[in-house]
């Protein structure tokens, strides 16, 4: 008990700390110009400030904390990841995308602003964040930025996220089974997660022998992680998840849920947290902020 206590603490510390860190990052990243771009940025600080669970930032430093990295560069690094799952975002709430008005607890990026400015406040977080990635100030070593730009380059698009995405569509008007399902949701929701674990370990200089592990607990919670999120659109209330529920179903979206119920999905989701956590097993106390991560992604209900 008193131990849970600790460990519950640490994540709710971890979880309040990497947020202000991204607020106050993308608030001195982004000042607005008194010029005709104003709306623009504008839009991006709306999408990227003061919302969000922060989850692949607190992958991101809590992994790179296991090696020791200085806090300000994981930080910094963290940002990119974050820019790209707002724009993410905002164009997955898009009405030519899954149509939606509530986000974070306030209106979409569309609906405060407008589709065109939606769009763009995407494309130039896209773009903002291979911005902060080769900026010398996250690594004065050529290699390590360029590991890092192609590992979330990758994450992000036709091999990630986008990619997911474009499943995702196409899952809404055929029959997909459990083997596609998983590819589907491991590159929607996993690539990018698996993008925050590797980049911690990039910063940290981790060979690739001794990455392997860390790749499993990311494919794990991964998973799990989009399980959680399928569950909380059936299950979940719309006031703490901050945007509408009851969705997936409505829209014809093919999920772990829909495939295998709310209870198999649920057994599968703590199932995979369960060997996220053993795959940490050569670490010890140093890694109890990523195990803490892997159970809240099963047990949020945000
Ligand atoms: C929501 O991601 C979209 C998915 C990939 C399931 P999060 O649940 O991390 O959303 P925020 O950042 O906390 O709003
Ligand atoms: C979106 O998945 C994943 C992204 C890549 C943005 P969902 O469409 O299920 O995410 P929510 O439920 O709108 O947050
Ligand atoms: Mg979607
Ligand atoms: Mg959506
Ligand atoms: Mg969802």
């Amino acid at each position: 008990m008193a131990i849970t206590g600790v460990v519950d603490g640490m994540l709710a510390s971890g979880l309040e700390r990497i947020g202000h860190e991204i607020d106050e990052a993308f608030d001195a990243y982004l000042p607005v110009p008194d010029d005709s771009r104003a709306r623009l940025i504008e839009a991006m600080r709306y999408a990227a400030i003061g919302g969000g669970k922060r989850i692949r930032p607190l992958l991101l430093t809590a992994t790179a904390d296991l090696y020791g990295v200085d806090r300000e560069i994981s930080v910094r690094a963290s940002v990119a990841i974050e820019a790209i799952h707002a724009y993410s975002l905002i164009h997955d709430d898009l009405p030519c995308m899954d149509d939606d008005e509530l986000r974070r607890g306030k209106l979409t990026v569309h609906k405060a602003f407008d589709e065109a400015i939606a769009i763009l406040a995407g494309d130039s977080l896209h773009a903002l964040a291979f911005e902060i990635l080769v900026d010398p100030r996250v690594s004065g070593d050529p290699f390590v930025r360029t590991e890092l730009v192609s590992t979330l380059a990758k994450a992000s698009g036709h091999e990630g996220m986008a990619g997911g995405q474009m499943m995702d569509i196409v899952a809404e008007t055929s029959e997909f089974d459990l083997h596609t399902v998983t590819r589907l949701q491991q590159l929607k929701t996993g690539a990018l997660l698996g993008a925050a674990v590797e980049m911690g370990a990039i910063l940290g200089r981790v060979p690739l022998d001794g990455r392997a592990h860390l790749r499993a607990y990311a494919r794990d919670i991964g998973l799990a992680f989009q399980i959680a999120d399928d569950l909380l659109d059936l299950k979940g209330d719309e006031q703490k998840a901050g945007k509408a529920l009851r969705k997936d179903t409505a829209q014809g979206k093919q999920t772990f849920v829909s495939l295998l119920g709310p209870e198999r999905a649920q057994d599968q989701a703590q199932a995979l947290v369960d060997q996220a956590i053993g795959h940490l097993a050569v670490h010890g106390e140093e890694a109890e902020l990523l195990r803490a991560i892997a159970r809240f992604i099963v047990e949020r209900d945000r």
